[in-house]
């Protein structure tokens, strides 16, 4: 009933994870609490979420109530682009974000803040982060195949994860079948095309063709999403601080696409929702372009 997949340091990644990206402070511990009390057992978080600390002090009071065991708990963070200079990773997490950097210490998006990534030395105390037992995979997000080809030329210690946009309007054919190539595993952001995020506008969920394949099984569009990135094999990180939609988000592993539905999804219209546009500028930083961001794959 894929509810776990096997990642390259042999660890088990939970498929379905809660996802915590524009989760308010205030209303985020209490989805925590109520997907880890469904049965969830894997949380996206990342420093520039700003809501680390809140889901922390959840968690330790679901461990200290016996509710769950830190070790049956996946929980992944991202090292952000300022945290990026060897010293500061292990004070910092356990993955990085972008293949962007910015300035130490600089708050928010501010082009001037961008400086050249040096990604090999950033992976180097990634590894020694590894080594210390502190982390049970490292990994990195919204790396193109290009860039994620370069690191594992030169990493001691392979990625496990790169945790990109995916979701059947954006099903990163290339990068996937590099990601199984190599044997790192993908981790799908913003599985339902982030609805609620305005100005991405997606459409993801209103897509006639998985409206339709939703119609025919009798679900709603959103599970059928995600049970489409469990059977293409990755995992999916669904946000909802709304406890009906947790529950339903988690209810996917009992029934599966067949064949000929499946694949019909593969029909849909591509196109990348999160373009990077804060990493882009024409003097500062190392992407001057779209493009050169994403290595072409948009
Ligand atoms: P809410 O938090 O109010 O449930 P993604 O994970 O792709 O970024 O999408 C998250 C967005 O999708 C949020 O706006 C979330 O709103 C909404 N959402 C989460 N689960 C569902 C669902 N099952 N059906 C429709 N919308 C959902």
């Amino acid at each position: 009933a894929i509810r776990f997949f096997e990642v390259n340091t042999g660890a088990q990644i939970p498929s379905v994870a809660l996802g915590t990206w524009q989760a308010a402070p205030g209303v985020v511990g209490d989805a925590v609490a109520a997907a880890i009390k469904v049965g969830y057992r894997h949380i996206d978080c990342a420093q520039a979420y700003g809501n680390e600390k809140e889901i922390g002090a959840v968690l330790k009071k679901l461990f200290e109530d016996g509710i769950v065991k830190r070790e049956d708990l996946w929980i992944t963070s991202k090292l952000w682009c300022t945290d990026h200079a060897p010293e500061d990773v292990p004070v910092a997490l356990d993955r990085i974000h972008w293949p962007v950097s910015m300035k130490r210490g600089s708050v928010g998006f501010k082009p001037e803040n961008l400086i050249h990534p040096d990604i090999p030395n950033t992976w180097r105390a990634m590894e020694t982060f590894y080594d210390s037992g502190k982390a049970r995979a490292i990994g990195v997000s919204n790396f193109s195949t290009k860039k994620l080809g370069d690191l594992l030329e030169v990493a001691r210690i392979p990625p496990a994860v790169n945790q990109v946009e995916c979701h059947p309007s954006w099903q990163q054919s290339k990068l996937r079948a590099f990601c199984k190539s190599k044997g790192v595993h993908l981790s799908g952001y913003s599985p339902l095309g982030s609805p609620g995020t305005t100005s991405l506008k997606s459409e993801v969920l209103k897509n006639p063709i998985l409206n339709m394949v939703a119609e025919k099984l009798g679900k709603s569009p959103a599970k059928v999403a995600l049970r489409w990135g469990l059977q293409m094999g990755h995992s999916v990180l669904p946000k909802s601080t709304s406890e009906a939609r947790i529950n339903e988000n988690f209810d996917v592993f009992d029934s599966s696409i067949p064949d000929d539905l499946f694949a019909k999804l593969s029909e849909l219209e591509q196109a990348r929702l999160v373009k990077g546009s804060p990493f882009v500028h024409e003097t500062f930083g190392a992407y001057r372009t779209f493009e050169e961001l994403w290595d072409g794959e948009l």
